[in-house]
């Protein structure tokens, strides 16, 4: 949630800044801002909207010849979306830049007498005020003074009147990443803004200010004790995160699917069997557990509900899927022999971070399914099995959910080997089946158009429903989040069943119903459910096996998956409706990759 990127070096700032501005924007695209100093000169301009609104405000002389510069995209917490709100903060001497939340934002404005002098609604100017007023020559003092006081999650970078070519950093929560290139040094909340000019970077540690000058960057604690950076190294390149010729984002992603599948499957086959030496992730978890707990957010949380309905009947012990935000509220029943898995793309939802520190402050044992690499979820696990999907940009969750299926499936059939409920024959087996996943999905990939047929009858209707049985009520449940999600038509998914109890009150005369119906064992029973909204004038998409036989006034439209087996039905399942989401926001209109309201990477509570 909100971008931020600072650089200093020997190049001009104001492109390096608001390039870097327009990789982060998925972060939040509410506002944007940026400042930039060379000397006693000095540019600030911000502006609501979008990072191009911002930068025809810049395209002036005036904003050229910086060297050192912060920028801020924002995604609005406290204050609407205005100028005045957008970010750097300016305080006397301070201009800062925030992503996170500060909780005690009220009582410091209080206690400090900032109230009349605010000229924001924001948490974030109070704390540039805080700086501000500890500030008395020494930045590490005023910033060491003022993060004793705030309370919440911050990731700040400030940069002093007095000090114009120094940017200086400091963390607690909220993402931050530097780095040191030929051109200068970089910080940014993620390495999309940096990749262009290095793939290696560090990780702000916690609780210590960094320094970027135009010939390094400095670590030191806050007794000013300094350190060494943990260098990390990104495996993707800057095309990675670019749209590569696809007119948005999450096509592209869509359509990277299979190969982030096979990145992510084959480096943990050896002779087929799912083997995760190399990740370090001993099998004594898996074999010392009763029970498994997963825990994750959204699109990832689907992804684990699909996990326990796989799981729980091969491996005969307890999956539960809680959602991370109302996971610490509930008195979680777990312990030292529960497995607690935890879903995070970005590796930075704060609400499953918080999740994943409860379940070890109760003595389980953690393995993190993430896709960053040295993420906060990703260091705090005590095992991490990363998914190799590379950048996901666009803010609807695509390709990240299919990695974080498979992983889940290779962490399954894994457990099951060591469980001794399958023989090495049968996992080798599990394996070759979900391999069949991906020319499943090439498959989808290519007749699309049909897909984006389907799309017309749905961009006009005010609900629609998903509904299935089993595994497919799972399915369905992403396929229905990413429909509202990017095209604001109210969707539920619904288990097929449950929709005499109440909701097929709903179906009126053509409200499009999307049906899975892929599972053999209830397949009969899903038809029938399927029978009673068409009775009622629904107009549904069927999606079934290719080898399913239905009669055709069960549905209006038809697609079939090319996979024989039921448990692996999801990943072409998944795609189709991925790509009815994507059709039917783009005929409409929206920002595809942008949807209102939303940012990739949810960093508040
Ligand atoms: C939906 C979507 C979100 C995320 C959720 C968790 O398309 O992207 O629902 O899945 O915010 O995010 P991560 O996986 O980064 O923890």
């Amino acid at each position: 949630m909100c971008g931020i990127i600072g650089y200093t070096g020997s190049l001009d700032a104001r492109d390096i800044i608001l390039n870097g501005l327009e990789q982060l924007e998925y972060r939040g695209y509410d506002s944007a801002g940026i400042t930039l100093r060379d000397g006693d000169k000095s540019f600030t301009k911000k502006k609501a909207g979008p990072v191009s609104i911002l930068r025809k405000h810049c395209n002036t002389d005036e904003a050229l010849g910086f060297n050192c510069g912060l920028g801020h995209t924002r995604w609005a917490t406290h204050g609407g979306v205005s100028d005045v709100n957008s970010h750097p903060h300016i305080a006397g001497n301070v201009s800062l830049i925030h992503n996170g939340i500060i909780e005690n934002y009220h009582s410091i404005s209080k206690d400090y007498g900032f109230e009349d002098e605010l000229i924001s609604d924001t948490d974030s100017e109070v704390a540039a005020r805080l700086i501000n007023h500890f500030y008395n020559g020494d930045p590490y003092d005023a910033i060491k003074k003022a993060v004793a006081v705030i309370k919440g999650s911050y990731a700040f970078c400030i940069i002093f009147n007095d000090i114009p070519d120094k940017i200086f950093c400091v963390r607690q929560v909220s993402p931050l990443v530097a780095t040191h290139a030929d051109e200068g040094s970089f910080v940014a909340s993620d390495v999309t803004a940096i990749i262009s000019y290095t793939n290696r970077y560090f990780v702000v540690p916690e609780e210590r200010i960094i320094t970027l000058t135009a010939e390094g960057i400095t670590i030191c604690d806050f007794d000013g004790i300094p350190e060494e950076p943990d260098m990390l190294e990104v495996n993707w390149n800057v095309e990675s995160a670019q749209k590569n010729g696809y007119p948005h984002y999450m096509l592209k992603e869509i359509h990277e699917q299979p190969d982030s599948l096979r990145s992510t499957i084959m480096p943990r086959l050896k002779k087929n069997i799912p083997d995760f030496t190399e990740d370090g992730i001993s099998d004594e978890i898996f074999i010392n557990c009763n029970k498994i707990s997963i825990i994750a957010c959204g699109t990832a949380m689907y992804a684990g509900m699909v996990g326990k309905y796989m799981m729980e009947p091969l491996l005969k012990i307890p999956v539960s899927v809680n959602i991370a935000s109302e996971y610490r509220y509930e008195n979680p029943i777990l312990d030292e022999n529960t497995l607690v898995i935890v879903i995070s793309q970005s590796g930075e939802t704060i609400d499953t971070l918080a999740a994943l520190r409860l379940a070890k402050e109760y003595g389980a044992k953690t393995l993190s399914i993430v896709n960053v690499k040295g993420s906060t979820i990703a260091r705090e696990s005590d095992y991490v099995f990363y998914t190799h999907a590379g950048p996901e940009i666009a803010v609807a969750s695509t390709k990240a959910y299919t990695v974080q299926l498979a992983s889940l499936y290779l962490i399954g059939c894994r457990m099951a080997l060591v469980r001794g409920k399958y023989t090495p024959a049968i996992a080798a087996l599990f394996t070759a089946k979900l391999l069949e996943s991906i020319p499943a999905i090439n498959k989808i990939l290519l007749n699309n158009s049909e897909i984006k047929d389907a799309a017309k009858h749905i961009m006009n209707a005010t609900d629609v429903f998903f509904i299935g049985r089993g595994l497919d009520y799972a399915f369905s449940l992403e396929g229905s989040l990413k429909l509202k999600e990017i095209s604001y038509i109210h969707a539920e998914a619904y288990a097929a069943g449950e929709l005499k109890h109440g909701t097929i009150a709903l179906i009126e005369e053509n409200t499009p119903v999307v049906a899975l119906a892929t599972q053999d064992q209830i397949f009969s029973k899903t038809i029938s459910n399927i029978r009673e909204v068409k009775a009622r004038g629904a107009f549904v998409i069927l999606i079934t096996k290719e080898n399913a036989v239905v009669s055709d006034d069960v549905y209006d439209i038809h697609f079939t998956v090319p996979m024989k087996y039921d448990r692996f039905t999801v990943f072409p399942v998944a795609v189709i409706m991925q790509l009815l989401a994507y059709y039917t926001s783009d005929l409409k209109g929206h920002d595809v990759d942008k949807p209102r309201n939303l940012a990739k990477s949810v960093t508040v509570e």
